[in-house]
Formats: C-alpha cells, sequence, structure tokens
C-alpha cells in the first residue's frame, strides 16, 4: 500500500505562493535587470517599471527563496538565476516560466470547466501568441537535446531511412537521429511559425543537405512521402481522439511497404491514475486547450490498427507505441 500523505505535505500541495513570486519576477524581467551587478530596489524598481517599496517586498521573497541575494541594500543574483533565468544566458528557461504565467488565469477556471463541463478557452496560447510558442520550443529543444539519441537508438534503424518527424517542432529529434545515423534523410513537417526555428536549428547543426522542412497543418495538408519512418512525438495532446485517429490514417498512406509509425507521448496508464506527472499534465491540457486530452497507449495502439498497421506494441510503457505498415 502506498504512504499515506502527512498533513504538511498536504499543505505544501495547496500552497502557491512562491511559484507565483517567481513567474512574477521572471515576467517583470528582474533577474535580467539585476545581471551581474548588485543593485538596490530603488535602482530596480526603475530597470522595470515598478513601485520600488513593492518590488522590495518581491525581491526579498526571492532572496528567501535563494534566487537573489542580499547584501545590505543591494539585490544580487544567485548563480543558478544568473545561469538561467537572465535573458542574455544562453541557458535562459524563462520563457517556459512564461507560458505557465501567461496560463494562469486559465487554470483559476478550473473548477468552473469542472462544474459545467465546458473548456473555457478557444484558443491555445501558442496560437494567440506564436512568439512565445516559438521561445518555448526553443527552451524544450535545448533541454530535450540528451533524449533524442537515445530514441534513435532504442528504434533499431538500419540507418538508411527516410523519416518523417510530423510536427517536428525545433528538430530536436530529427537533428538527433541524423547524428545517430549519418546516411539518414528526414523531412521535418511542421506550422509555417514554427519552421522559422527549425530552419535556425537544422542550419546550426549543418544537416540543411539532409533535413528538408515541410510547411504544413498535418489536419489538413498532404505529408509528402514514402517514407519509411514517421515519428509524431509530442503533439497527440492538443487534439481530439478523432482527429488523432484521422492523422494515423493519414501517416499510413504515406508510409512505404514495411515502414513504421512510432508515436511518443505522454500516455496515461490504463487506469488514467498514472504516471503522476502524466495525470497532472491532464488537468493543465484540460484548462488550457479547447479540446486536447492526454490518451493511453491502447488509444494509440487502436488508431494505428483501424489504420491498417500490424505488430501494433507499445515499446516503452506509457511512452512509446510503433505499428507496421505490411
Ligand atoms: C510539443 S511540440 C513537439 C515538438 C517535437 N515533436 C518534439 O517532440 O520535440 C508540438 C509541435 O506540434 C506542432 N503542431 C501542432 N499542431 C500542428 C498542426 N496542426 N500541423 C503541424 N504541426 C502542428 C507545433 O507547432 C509544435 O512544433
Amino acid at each position: 500500500m502506498s504512504r499515506q500523505l502527512s498533513l504538511a505535505e498536504v499543505f505544501q500541495l495547496g500552497y502557491y505562493w512562491e511559484t507565483k513570486i517567481l513567474l512574477t519576477a521572471v515576467k517583470l524581467d528582474v533577474f535580467s535587470a539585476v545581471d551581474t551587478r548588485p543593485k538596490s530596489a530603488q535602482e530596480l524598481a526603475e530597470r522595470v517599471g515598478a513601485d520600488a517599496s513593492m518590488l522590495g517586498i518581491l525581491l526579498n521573497a526571492l532572496v528567501a527563496m535563494k534566487l537573489l541575494t542580499k547584501d545590505g541594500e543591494l539585490f544580487g543574483n544567485s548563480s543558478t538565476a544568473l545561469t538561467h533565468l537572465v535573458r542574455h544566458s544562453t541557458q535562459y528557461v524563462g520563457h517556459l516560466l512564461l507560458l505557465h504565467d501567461a496560463e494562469w488565469n486559465n487554470w483559476g477556471r478550473l473548477e468552473e470547466t469542472i462544474r459545467t463541463g465546458r473548456r473555457m478557452v478557444d484558443r491555445h496560447v501558442f496560437e494567440t501568441d506564436p512568439e512565445l510558442g516559438s521561445n518555448v520550443l526553443a527552451v524544450l529543444n535545448r533541454i530535450g537535446q540528451q533524449s533524442g539519441p537515445d530514441l534513435a537508438r532504442r528504434l533499431n534503424l538500419m540507418g538508411k531511412e527516410r523519416i518523417l518527424d510530423l510536427g517536428g517542432g525545433a528538430g530536436t529529434n530529427t537533428i538527433a537521429f541524423c547524428h545517430v545515423y549519418p546516411e539518414l534523410v528526414a523531412t521535418v513537417f511542421d506550422l509555417p511559425a514554427t519552421l522559422r526555428l527549425t530552419e535556425k536549428t537544422v542550419k546550426e547543426a549543418g544537416l540543411e543537405s539532409r533535413i528538408r522542412l515541410l510547411s504544413g497543418d498535418f489536419n489538413s495538408d498532404p505529408l509528402g512521402g514514402p517514407y519509411d519512418l514517421v515519428l509524431m512525438s509530442d503533439i497527440l495532446h492538443y487534439q481530439t481522439f478523432q482527429m488523432n485517429r484521422q492523422v494515423v490514417g493519414k501517416v499510413f498512406a504515406s508510409l512505404a511497404s514495411g515502414g513504421r509509425l512510432v508515436i511518443k507521448d505522454r500516455f496515461l496508464e490504463e487506469s488514467g491514475a498514472g504516471p503522476a506527472w502524466t495525470t497532472a499534465f491532464a488537468v493543465h491540457i484540460l484548462v488550457n486547450t479547447q479540446h486536447g486530452g492526454c490518451y493511453r497507449a491502447s488509444d494509440a495502439m487502436q488508431w494505428m490498427t483501424d489504420a491498417g498497421f500490424v505488430s501494433v506494441t507499445e515499446l516503452e510503457k506509457t511512452a512509446v507505441v510503433q505499428g507496421v505498415k505490411p
């Protein structure tokens, strides 16, 4: 039997003050204003456009949270803040936190969503603010670079395949796959706004001759082909069950005979009550998307079987599903 929560842990779960303090500091860009030279609340207030005494209260809390340091009246950045929360740092992750902040009001409507059964947003923040969406993808690309090569090796490719990375984003997986298999050629298919970022990452990786960019909406535009392998990584949860079913059918048509589809996602366990992170992610999707959802591996396997795939298997529990076109 799993361990019971203590009362302290229950209180901790209900405590979000520090979350909003951090998000607000990133929104005000306090850490960039501090940069490498400690400054007073007065000077920082002038730089970020804020009230000095109110900002001082926030700054003190950030000191207690170990994001800032304080020496007399001067606030400095901790080394973590300097590395990850100052905008000009190459390891800045603030865009991801800005995304959470942009979704804050949607979370405030969680009760209403659950009571009425109605979604409260009609467009996802990636659609209302494509620049933020692209910046978030750039951060995810940087922090996701470790997992791509591992996935490439686990899929045991021959090495010469033609790959389609559907909704490939910044090209994180495709670039990793091309590094692991030097003869592989790939197509990254994504929305035009996203491909502007992909163009940069592919160029930085020096892979322009092996990675082609194909712009479009995978629900309505042709996918090209034939391909030997199609990868759908983390693209299902903004869509309905039916939309995903249709896309999997389209992918089937774009594959060569013997080709395979690999779907990598955050699937829920069959019970729906795990993995823990994914259960909370499902609530996030509920409040922040018009009709998205978190699905089970069995759903993806059903879409594949309906489309005509054979040897449909869950390669990695709640993470990777594969099917082969006969
Ligand atoms: C969470 S990102 C995943 C990116 C990448 N596959 C990965 O695993 O790193 C979702 C991607 O799907 C793309 N996308 C969403 N809806 C799309 C659509 N209808 N047509 C094409 N791309 C779409 C987004 O632009 C974004 O790049």
